[in-house]
């Protein structure tokens, strides 16, 4: 029987995802929260936590709360419309998160933008750079794979697939790493600021870039997509364009770089699945579920705000509170997979939300596989003997998610 609320320790004594700890081994933290509740109370970051995969699911497809960061009790002041910096046009102004009809209408025009045909096509520009990659990395004894490749891979993606100009990478790649700490509720207000001060002059590039096209339209990549798009569908304009491009550098970004970490690290410390693992692009979607799971390497959840004070899942809830859905709880629950310390790349996973559900579902979640794949099978098509040249540290420095300090690979290609 579950012990008397007043008889267990503070939530903040069992769960601190920023705990050296939590880090190091996050998976009794997130079993004990789970316990304590389907919804729980986050004093230090003033949130409700969402623990439970059916109660998360009917959140995701249902939308009872608001995912507009300005619906959010601490965000900075919606200022007048005459005030708005780029930031706050991108965000409030076309915000594909602030309203749900507007949100569906994006989602559906810009289905296209996404299909089979402009993944493949964009695939195919993503190929020679990574090729490109590896060859500037030539044969060594050793390297630091994040650094050497990882952190190379959302820049090559997201500008390649927008479509922005060589000329214009140096200035926009600031942006692309500290984006999504632009609404990141756990660090300081001047990190947020000095994050909202480079999406400002991103947005700016974005603009240039824009403008640019419209004179030269024919190109095969989603910006020309967009602009087809805009021409043919009344309600989508310039601004959803805009917001669509940050939502894709602010989604695309540090989901790619965590994802290529866990990737390479879960394979090589199990070596004897990695050919099953990289089999096909079905298998490794399959295995990239596992890792991601095996891994449990998310600190924060999805965020939303209660649009009005409301009872919600027994509480009361106060107009703008955050609520985390967090489904990462489950991971190593035995009630939902058998022998969770396992790992089984060919594990089942039904329902598979590594992508989320419903209506917000990932746009990107093809081509984030597909390049993961992509990625990975060169690395084991260059260096088939590769290994961990160690266990790699764990950086507690990072805002969202556990990332390796240094990910440092023997080749063993002498
Ligand atoms: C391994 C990498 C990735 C993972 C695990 C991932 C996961 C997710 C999840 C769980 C959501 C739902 C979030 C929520 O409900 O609040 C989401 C949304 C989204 N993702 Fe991804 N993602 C990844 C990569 C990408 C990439 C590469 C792109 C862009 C090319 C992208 C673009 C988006 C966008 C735009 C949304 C918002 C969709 C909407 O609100 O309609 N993601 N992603």
């Amino acid at each position: 029987m579950a012990e008397a609320a007043e008889n267990l320790p503070p939530v903040a004594d069992i769960f601190n995802p920023h705990s050296p700890e939590y880090v190091d081994n996050p998976v009794p933290q997130c079993l004990a929260l789970a316990e304590r509740g389907p919804l729980v109370w986050y004093e230090p970051w003033q949130a409700w936590i969402m623990t439970h995969m059916d109660d998360i699911m009917k959140c995701w497809k249902e939308e009872p709360l608001s995912s507009d960061f300005y619906d959010w009790e601490f965000a900075p002041q919606r200022p007048p419309e005459d005030q708005w910096s780029n930031f706050e046009r991108a965000m409030i102004g076309h915000s594909l998160l602030a309203d749900q009809a507007h949100h569906r209408l994006v989602r559906r025009v810009t289905a296209p933008a996404f299909s089979r045909n402009v993944v493949d096509n964009i695939q195919a520009k993503i190929e020679p750079e990574v090729r490109k990659l590896f060859d500037d990395l030539g044969e060594p004894e050793t390297f630091d794979y994040i650094e050497e490749i990882a952190n190379h891979i959302p820049f090559i993606s997201i500008t390649r697939m927008v479509g922005i100009p060589e000329k214009y990478w140096p200035q926009i790649k600031k942006v692309i790493l500290t984006f999504t700490e632009t609404w990141n509720p756990t660090i300081s207000d001047e990190q947020r600021e000095a994050a909202r001060q480079d999406s400002n002059r991103a947005i700016d590039i974005i603009r240039e870039v824009i403008a640019e096209r419209r004179l030269d339209p024919g190109q095969d990549d989603f910006l020309s997509t967009l602009l087809r798009i805009e021409a043919e569908n009344k309600g989508f304009e310039e601004g959803d364009i805009i917001t669509l491009i940050l939502a894709l550098i602010g989604a695309g970004a540090d989901t790619t770089l965590v994802a290529q970490q866990w990737t390479v690290y879960s394979l090589l410390r199990h070596k004897e699945q990695i050919d099953t693992a990289l089999a096909s692009p079905e298998a490794f979607s399959n295995a990239f579920c596992e890792i991601n799971r095996w891994g449990v390497s998310s600190k924060m959840g999805f965020a939303r705000y209660a649009p009005r004070d409301m009872e919600f899942m027994g509480q009361t809830l106060r107009k703008g509170v955050m609520v985390l859905m967090m489904p990462h709880l489950k991971d190593y629950n035995p009630d939902y997979y058998d022998n969770p310390e396992t790992f089984d790349v060919t594990r089942t996973f039904d329902p598979d939300v590594m992508f989320g559900y419903g209506p917000r579902y990932c746009i990107g979640a093809a081509l984030a596989k597909r390049q993961l794949f992509l990625t990975v099978s060169e690395l084991y098509r260059r260096f088939p003997n590769i290994e961990l040249a160690e266990e790699p540290e764990r950086d507690p420095g990072d805002h969202n998610a556990i990332v390796f300090k240094r990910l440092l690979l023997r080749t063993n290609c002498a």
